[in-house]
């Protein structure tokens, strides 16, 4: 029996409505309708196409959820080979390939390349056909020639319309990238067991997942896709490469819009990196170079190929995060609490843009997780400021068996026997005299975010603590010039310079002395607010514990581990010293909360001219608003800088009002609202 034409027009309806409502919630970031009502269009659709078959159309978003399990992959021969891109090192590399381009086309070279810059997503290649709108195919790469027929599984990756919003020509390819954030992979990887296996990086999990037989399992994983190639662009008459992704967008695909750039000069293109390569660690997903394209499509043609790569586009690459290297030695360092850190010493090795010759081994488990022994050739990553890692051991290139790493249960420092502390992973040495922990601590209380005591390097903090000149952070302020003169390697003048220095370092902030006292769990943001409550050092000592737990930003963990700190005698001693060798500080204003903001919420995102982040959230705050990390409807303002991402994207969709650092200096200086 046919279906009624009521329940075939609701079953349409039904469709678009979800798909409108998906679209709103995966791609624009800006949810149209509850989750609750979502769930109940979603189920009656279902409901609709269980009682009547043909309901259900190759566009349903019932498909979403996956299909009936495949036995094998079918074979998928690409009307246009998916090519690959030639790949660029450097910045000569990346100049070197404009310069080829003027010469090919001789007199019909552009005066400039305006370059379409996009970024290089590291995820696994995808062509997806849509046939009078809707999706019929998907497949992967293969080896450009021939791929694998993912259809079923690509059907489930939430923000792909399984129908173009849009009209399209009957029948369009569209290509991209499948990929996962990096925060989904590490969720994904940490609620694994051992036995189910982990994935070794995002792009092996967005492989891993796309090859599931069963597309219920796929539709399970959190994969994303961005679209960046349209096939035929030149015949469907668009100029440019822009246009090729607004059109794309137009007809409801993602595109990887945040990091596009038009760029009309290689100058251009070459700042865009810098800036795209700066920030890569706040990108949520992993992105491994920028993408560069000649922009104006016409000239795609008559540039044309070489085997496997198109000659107008090319990946420009950033340094490497990962290199392989020699395992020379394991150390094991104290730190300021006594941590017993394990330290690989690296045969030198050159990555993310640094020789690297040490790197954190975290602790004894960890070397048990990785069964990293010396001599091993292992994997080490640094990302950005972040401190290098050893991996990964590459197993295969052990040569014979060797030891495995055993843990010191002594102190390597004082040999006084490590104790291992209840429900951490860390082993301490308990020796407060310990000379490794001393000079930690001293280290600590001079560095940039502490006492900022210039001139005060580790090779002298460990001179001055080994010849027993310095025992805490006060004895710092009794060294004289004669006696650092007689250091060695330490000449006249420089022992004046760092005596001045010291004396400079005496008049500090409370956050900044709070800070350099090295208290666990005491940290910048937790130093400030303490400031404020204690009003002093002494102020602070004094507090007990309940009241301290009870202080916004504080809580139990800190208030006890401070009221600890107080306790010890010694750092009784060491407050009262530090008072005598004459630092001092200006008593923390309680910040006045101004007015002017009151009841409202703000935003900071991006690099601001003038200010830290953190200041322009003081600043904030003194004025009376709350400060929240992320925007939302309620959001009252968003103070962007550069680099503004996702934020700045949620704040414009959701019509929140986006300032500028000098709007907001000018209003909290008595000037009009910038607000509409
Ligand atoms: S264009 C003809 N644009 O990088 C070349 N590729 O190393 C078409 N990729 O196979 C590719 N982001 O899988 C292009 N914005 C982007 C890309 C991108 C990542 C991948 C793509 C390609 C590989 C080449």
């Amino acid at each position: 029996m046919a279906v009624p034409n009521e329940i075939r027009d609701r079953a349409a309806e039904l469709r678009e409505r979800i798909e409108d409502a998906s679209h709103h919630y995966h791609v624009l970031d800006a949810p149209t309708i509850s989750d609750a009502e979502y769930d109940r269009l979603f189920k009656e659709l279902e409901d609709l196409e269980r009682s009547h078959e043909e309901l259900r159309t190759p566009d349903s978003p019932t498909l979403k959820i996956g299909a009936p399990p495949l036995d094998g992959f079918d074979k998928v021969t690409h009307a246009v080979p998916m090519m690959s891109l030639e790949n660029a090192k450097s910045e000569d590399d990346f100049r070197d390939w404009t310069e080829r381009l003027r010469r090919r086309l001789g007199d019909d070279a552009p005066d400039r390349f305006v370059l379409s810059a996009e970024p290089k997503l590291d995820g696994i290649s995808m062509s997806i056909t849509y046939e009078n709108r809707v999706l019929v195919q998907a497949a992967t790469r293969g080896d450009g020639e021939t791929g694998e027929d993912v259809t079923a599984n690509v059907r489930t990756i939430r923000g792909l319309p399984l129908r173009l919003h849009l009209d399209a020509p009957a029948r369009v390819e569209v290509r991209g990238e499948v990929y996962v954030t990096k925060a989904a992979f590490e969720t994904f990887n940490s609620q694994r067991t051992e036995a189910e296996g982990r994935y070794v990086n995002p792009r092996n999990f967005a492989g891993g997942s796309l090859r599931q037989l069963d597309s219920k399992i796929t539709a399970r994983r959190p994969l994303r896709i961005a679209l960046y190639q349209l096939v035929g662009a030149e015949e469907m008459g668009l100029a440019t490469q822009a246009e090729a992704l607004d059109r794309l967008e137009a007809w409801g695909l993602p595109v990887p819009r945040d990091w596009f750039r038009q760029c009309a000069s290689e100058d251009e293109a070459s700042a865009w990196f810098t800036k795209l390569e700066g920030s890569r660690s706040d990108i949520p997903f992993e992105v491994d170079g920028m993408v560069l394209k000649v922009d104006a499509i016409p000239l795609w043609a008559p540039l044309g190929a070489r085997s496997r790569t198109p000659r107008w586009a090319v990946a420009w690459k950033f340094q490497a995060q990962e290199e392989t290297t020699t395992l020379n030695d394991i150390i094991v360092s104290v730190g300021r609490t006594g941590a017993l850190t394990p330290v690989a010493i690296l045969e030198p090795v050159f990555v993310g843009g640094v020789t690297v010759t040490h790197a954190s081994l975290h602790n004894h488990d960890e070397i048990d997780r990785l069964d990293v022994r010396v001599g091993d050739t292992v994997v080490v990553q640094r990302a950005g400021d972040v401190i290098p890692k050893v991996v990964k051991v590459i197993v295969g290139a052990r040569t014979g068996e060797p030891e495995r790493f055993r843990f010191p249960d002594r102190c390597p420092a004082c040999d006084t026997p490590a104790v291992e502390v209840e429900d951490e992973v860390v082993v301490r040495c308990p020796n407060p005299d310990c000379n490794a922990k001393v000079k930690a601590r001293i280290r600590y209380f001079a560095s940039q975010d502490a006492l900022d005591i210039q001139g005060l390097g580790e090779k002298l903090v460990d001179q001055l603590v080994d010849e027993g000149h310095v025992k805490t952070p006060a004895d710092l302020f009794r060294l004289d010039v004669a006696t650092l003169a007689g250091l060695e390697r330490m000449g006249e003048k420089s022992a004046e310079n760092l005596v001045a220095a010291l004396d400079r370092a005496r008049q500090t902030t409370l956050p900044r002395l709070v800070c350099g006292l090295g208290i666990r769990h005491v940290g910048e943001v937790v130093a400030d607010i303490l400031a404020v409550e204690g009003r002093t050092l002494e102020g602070l000592g004094a507090m007990d514990e309940e009241i301290l737990a009870a202080i916004d930003g504080v809580g139990p963990v800190v208030a006890k581990s401070l009221r600890a700190w107080f306790d010890e005698p010694r750092h009784a001693a060491l407050v009262s010293d530090l008072d005598a060798v004459g630092i001092s500080y200006p008593e923390p204003e309680r910040a006045t909360a101004g007015t002017l903001l009151d009841g409202m919420t703000a935003v900071v995102t991006g690099t601001l001219p003038e200010l830290s982040r953190r200041d322009a959230q003081a600043l904030l705050k003194q004025s009376g608003a709350k400060v929240a990390s992320s925007v939302s409807k309620s959001t009252s303002f968003l103070l962007a800088g550069e680099k503004a991402g996702s934020k700045l994207k949620k704040a414009e969709e959701l019509g929140v009002p986006i300032l500028d650092e000098r709007a907001i200096l000018a209003w909290l200086n008595g000037g009009p609202s910038p607000l509409p």
